[in-house]
């Protein structure tokens, strides 16, 4: 998979991308990300990409040409599945987007600022758009930094352990169930005795269980969505 995010900020993904598990997604070469600067697609001399509103009102928009600049560059050397735009107003990002998004060969991620993006952009070069959740970012990047990693993890032979993925919570509409470590006493706090007993079936129908329990207490429109 390959994913190119257009950003003014390029920096703001050094940190989120190399570390764990992207890291190592891109050294096997499993996926690529490509950082592009849309300041570079800018005409302008003082390679401006925003402007002020038409019908006046605070805030500055990002202006349509260095944005559709850019991705008719990517365009011109590939096909794109989807060109996503981080939008607060978006469809709300979930695991079956994930799972859905990561099937995909070529994603171009838009990063918009200030009061948003041209709506022409929007309406004739977008494809989709994504929302993190109901708040308002400073700017695209965070989000487009959540999908890249959500959807990274997916890839085959991302993960060391290929079933761990199919296992995190929401996979199945299930959250997942308590994890504990060594020591099996800590400050008294001890570790339940069903997961010392060595008994694999019934490990698993414990954590079964537990999965239940938090997802009816903790996410109850979820487990519905199971039993419908
Ligand atoms: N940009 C600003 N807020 C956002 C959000 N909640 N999701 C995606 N992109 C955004």
């Amino acid at each position: 998979m390959r994913i190119d995010i257009l950003t003014i900020f390029p920096e703001m993904f050094e940190g989120p991308f190399s570390h764990s598990i992207i890291k190592r997604a891109v050294e096997k070469g499993k996926a690529e990300i490509h950082l592009h600067n849309i300041r570079d697609y800018s005409t302008d001399k003082h390679r401006r990409v925003d402007d002020y509103q038409y019908g006046g009102g605070a805030g500055m928009v990002m202006m349509a040409e260095p944005v559709v600049n850019c991705i008719e560059a990517l365009q011109n050397e590939r096909d794109y599945d989807e060109i996503i735009y981080m939008a607060p107003d978006g469809e709300l990002f979930d695991q079956p987007m994930a799972n859905q998004l990561s099937t995909h060969q070529n994603l171009i991620l838009l990063c918009g600022h200030y009061k948003g993006i041209d709506e022409r952009i929007r309406q004739h070069f977008i494809t989709r758009e994504i929302s993190i959740g109901n708040y308002v970012l400073s700017g695209g990047e965070l989000a487009a930094a959540v999908i890249t990693d959500s959807l990274i993890r997916l890839l085959p032979g991302v993960l060391n352990d290929e079933t761990s993925a199919l296992s995190d919570s929401y996979q199945d509409n299930l959250l997942s169930p308590p994890a504990y470590t060594r020591p099996a006493e800590f400050r008294g706090m001890k570790v339940p005795d069903i997961l010392l007993s060595g008994h694999e079936a019934r490990i698993k129908e414990w954590r079964h269980d537990e999965a239940v329990k938090r997802t009816k207490e903790r996410r109850p429109g979820l487990f519905d969505n199971i039993n419908e």
